[in-house]
């Protein structure tokens, strides 16, 4: 009945899912790397080894799906943003990738702020961040001036798949927009932002639609795939942006919440909204659109962080079990998810953590309550900044990851979020996005809402914002709000003393 494959190009393995016209998961495979950190603040990994597990991948869906030879008609990819390709003029990696969450480049952000900052903001609605692909490339420049002169073409990881499986050079304007080099509005590479920093545009690829084809299966794959036929490669887009669609947000009328390690809030932006860098802003996948996005730096990993320190030996089942027993507010304990610094909306790395209004009658389960409402405080920062813009308020908030399992932190975040809370059927990430484009991509549906009707459901369960733990959750988050500015010194002046 026809099938199409999406591949998840993550931090920490490649992920291949295979569904089918009904919407059905047929097949999952993936295959793990790692991530190199040669030195402090370095996090690197080998293209070869994403090309390795995609074709590890590949294999294994082959023999594992029925008729994955003569059904398989379209792939496409999720990719991690940000990352950075180079290949020489041969098409060979000349550097390592330099992944999103490698820090090495503080000092070329400063420089980017200092000599072109406001414009930068302008062109491409973000900030500058070490994260980015900028500051990167810059990097390559100052350090490594002879790699840098082998450079002919700049990559993001998932377009390097793609020109893998089909020889062709392609990006999207969803992971185009990571790169700061990417003029979000005009949709097209910012020729101001390349000539101030001498990048040719000649290295980067042409920009398209998400849903563009980039090429078909080169033969050689084919045949060692069993590829019957010419099996289509649709372009794809940024993992954050194929997670929101594949988890169904397609309309500004509902947004995001997604815990995992960091926490995302996002949502979808029909027009340009100006955020001034304090959240996230990108091309999304669905044309026309766009969407924005705050950062929880410790979203389930201050829950992590709390477990191993204070609840030793515990499942986090345990844990979390006593907290339906404790008020809204944790009876007066507040608790800021700073604990590696925080992204939305402070950009700080230098703020950390925070246990307010401890008292004597505080036990376990109060601050494993607290912990959960900290976490959700802070990503309704990036709420308040999305609602403000767009003057309405989310009717209905999809929630995906560890925080979607528990049921006390559903009801939490219908709370604290005022809105109704759904989670999915089946959590597959953002490879079912990258399936869904691929759907559309070779005409399965007309539209992204058809689309979504058939490949994405939400559990009939749903949780409904109490009144009165809304309004209760109103006056704590101001007081939550004023932690930051209060305890900004105190952290800077304790980092000082380590
Ligand atoms: C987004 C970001 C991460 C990566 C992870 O700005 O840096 O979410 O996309 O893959």
């Amino acid at each position: 009945m026809g099938y199409v494959l999406g591949i998840d190009l993550g931090t920490s393995s490649l992920k291949g899912i295979v569904m089918n016209k009904l919407g059905d998961v047929v097949a999952e495979a993936s295959s793990a790397y790692e991530i190199d950190s040669r030195a402090p603040g370095f996090s690197e990994q080998h293209p070869e080894d994403w090309k390795k597990a995609c074709e590890e991948v590949l294999a294994q869906l082959s023999v594992e799906v029925p008729n994955f030879g003569t059904e398989l008609e379209a792939i496409s990819f999720s990719g991690q943003m940000h990352s950075l390709v180079v290949l020489d003029e041969a098409f060979n990696p000349v550097y390592p990738a330099i992944l999103w969450n490698d820090v090495r480049t503080t000092k070329q952000c400063q420089e980017i702020t200092e000599r072109f900052g406001e414009q930068i903001l302008e062109i491409t609605k973000n900030r500058v961040l070490e994260g980015f692909t900028l500051p990167k490339i810059l990097w390559l420049q100052e350090n490594e001036a002879e790699t840098w002169n082998k450079v002919r073409h700049i990559m993001l990881p998932k377009d390097y798949l793609a020109f893998v499986l089909t020889g062709e050079l392609h990006t999207e304007y969803s992971d185009a927009a990571g790169t700061l080099l990417f003029d979000v509005e005009k949709a097209e590479w910012s020729e101001a932002i390349l000539n101030e920093f001498g990048i040719d545009q000649n290295f980067l690829p042409p920009v398209g639609s998400s849903l563009e084809q980039v090429g078909i299966v080169k033969k050689s794959y084919r045949a060692r795939f069993g590829l019957k036929q010419a099996v289509k490669v649709y372009a794809g887009g940024a993992d954050n942006a194929c997670a929101a669609f594949g988890a169904g947000l397609v309309n500004d009328e509902e947004a995001l919440v997604s815990l995992g390690t960091s926490g995302v809030f996002s949502s979808f932006e029909q027009g340009l909204s100006n955020y001034q860098g304090k959240l996230h802003f990108f091309n999304h996948v669905l044309p026309g659109a766009n969407y924005s996005m705050g950062v929880t730096l410790a979203a389930g990993s201050s829950l992590n962080w709390f477990k191993k320190a204070f609840g030793k030996g515990k499942s986090f089942e345990e844990l979390l079990r006593d907290v339906q027993f404790v008020a809204p507010g944790s009876e007066g304990l507040l608790f800021t998810p700073y604990i590696v610094g925080e992204r939305t909306p402070h950009f700080d790395s230098r703020i950390r953590g925070s246990f307010i209004g401890i008292d004597a009658r505080h036990e376990l389960k109060h601050f494993a309550r607290a912990v959960l409402e900290g976490i959700t405080f802070s990503l309704k920062d990036s709420q308040v900044l999305m609602e403000q813009a767009k003057s309405e308020r989310f009717q209905r908030i999809i929630s995906v990851g560890g925080g979607a399992k528990n049921s006390d932190w559903m009801q939490i975040q219908a709370d604290v979020f005022h809105a109704e809370m759904v989670r999915l059927e089946v959590e597959q990430g953002p490879g079912v996005g990258a399936c869904m484009i691929a759907a559309l991509g070779c005409g399965w549906f007309d539209s992204p809402e058809a689309c979504r009707e058939v490949f994405v459901h939400y559990k009939e369960e749903r949780f409904i914002p109490n009144p009165e733990n809304v309004a209760r959750y109103a006056q704590f988050y101001s007081i939550y709000r004023e932690i930051y500015p209060a305890t900004k010194g105190v952290s800077q002046e304790l980092l000082k003393m380590l």
